[in-house]
């Protein structure tokens, strides 16, 4: 009895392994497939960076963005306001949405008095869809149907798993991702029928390197740049002329807390200062140029690509030499300090 039923697991264990060989041969077919159609999409992949250079240089007519409605989340300071003042440059009306009112209002009235546009500030929480459906129309009324809406607003938790509360990793996931799901929810339906506008997502560099400093954050991140890549496919197969954008920046100056934890980790003696004006630049040459996702600087694309050829066990280790550098005494005084510095953004409000 015992036997038999000694054979019965190792029949069912069997069967299983049968099971399993036969799926990875069904589906290593396709992979197969794949693989003969890679020459296709690699004169395609060229045929496109041909393209994006030759806009780069400057080579191809670009859109004109004067009198068009830009809406900018989280524009009440930092990338978000120096967003705003460089398309407020180029002639857009700005709507200028952010939690902290006495930022966004300051944000407007600097708009107000130094560039010919329409701008108003309108206090909201991203994190809430009702919010966002009456901020359409206020918007639509104010200024007129929004057709360039920027998702910058986030919040930058640094740190590991086990450090944050509950209540903070919720909160980042609902700024920093739910939300750019729920505005563009609200706002790309008028695009699509209008048949023009831009949907451009503020990602990060952190998105493509995973580090446990940047755990829940990164992660964050990424699900931005996985949502506007399906967006985009979904905006090729409609034929639509609707262009959604992936910005990944590198660390920037503009927020506290990242500032503190770059020079805890001394990182300022080896990166250049990107201010907000000038990732703001970036930003706007994407849109004319019609770029569909950047690094900046532009070059780390290519550090993604060629680590995307390894074996994610080989970036992880990369990533956790390189993590293993930092000093072990900064790591507990400077960055454990860094690490728990306040962002200053409200959490109820
Ligand atoms: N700072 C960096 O090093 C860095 C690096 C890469 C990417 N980024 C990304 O760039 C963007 C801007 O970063 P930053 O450094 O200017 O940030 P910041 O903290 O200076 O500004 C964020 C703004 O968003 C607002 N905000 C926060 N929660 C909100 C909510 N629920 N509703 C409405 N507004 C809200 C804040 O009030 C603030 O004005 C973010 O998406 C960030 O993830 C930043």
């Amino acid at each position: 009895m015992q036997l038999a039923s000694f054979s019965l697991v190792q029949i069912t264990s069997i069967a299983m392994s049968v099971r399993i060989i036969l799926i990875e041969a069904l589906y290593s077919i396709y992979v197969l497939l794949q693989i003969l159609v890679y020459p296709l999409l690699v004169v395609f992949a060229i045929v496109e960076v041909l393209k994006r250079w030759f806009r780069r240089l400057g080579c191809s007519r670009m859109p004109s963005l004067c009198g068009e409605v830009a809406l900018i989340t989280g524009s009440g300071r930092g990338l978000g306001r120096e967003t705003a003042i460089a398309l407020a440059k180029l002639g857009c009306h700005l709507a200028i949405v952010d939690i902290q009112e006495h930022l966004a209002n300051d944000t407007a009235q600097f708009i107000a008095e130094n560039y010919e546009v329409n701008t108003r500030a309108y206090k909201v929480d991203v994190r809430d869809y009702q919010q966002l459906l009456d901020l359409r129309e206020r918007v639509t009324n104010d200024l007129g149907d929004v057709t360039i809406l920027v998702n910058n607003a986030a919040i930058i938790t640094m740190s590991s798993i086990d450090d944050p509360p509950v209540h903070e990793i919720q909160r980042m996931i609902n700024i920093n991702f739910t939300a750019p799901v729920l505005t563009t929810k609200v706002f790309l339906p008028k695009m699509r029928e209008l048949n023009r506008g831009y949907v451009v997502n503020i990602s990060s560099l952190a998105s493509m390197y995973p580090h446990h400093t940047f755990n829940v954050y990164g992660a964050s991140k990424a699900a931005v740049r996985h949502l506007t890549s399906a967006l985009r496919t979904e905006l090729l197969e409609a034929k639509s002329a609707v262009k959604a954008i992936t910005i990944c920046p590198s660390f920037l100056t503009t927020n506290r807390r990242v500032n503190d934890v770059v020079k805890a980790l001394k990182l300022n003696r080896i990166l250049a200062d990107l201010d907000g004006e000038v990732v703001a630049q970036y930003i706007v040459e994407a849109i004319l140029r019609g770029e569909t996702e950047i690094t900046v600087p532009h070059c780390f694309i290519w550090l993604r690509r060629i680590v995307a050829t390894l074996p994610a066990a080989a970036t992880e280790r990369l990533m956790a030499f390189i993590g293993g550098l930092v000093d072990p005494k900064c790591r507990e005084n400077e960055l454990a300090q860094a690490l728990r510095t306040d962002d200053g953004v409200p959490f109820d409000s």
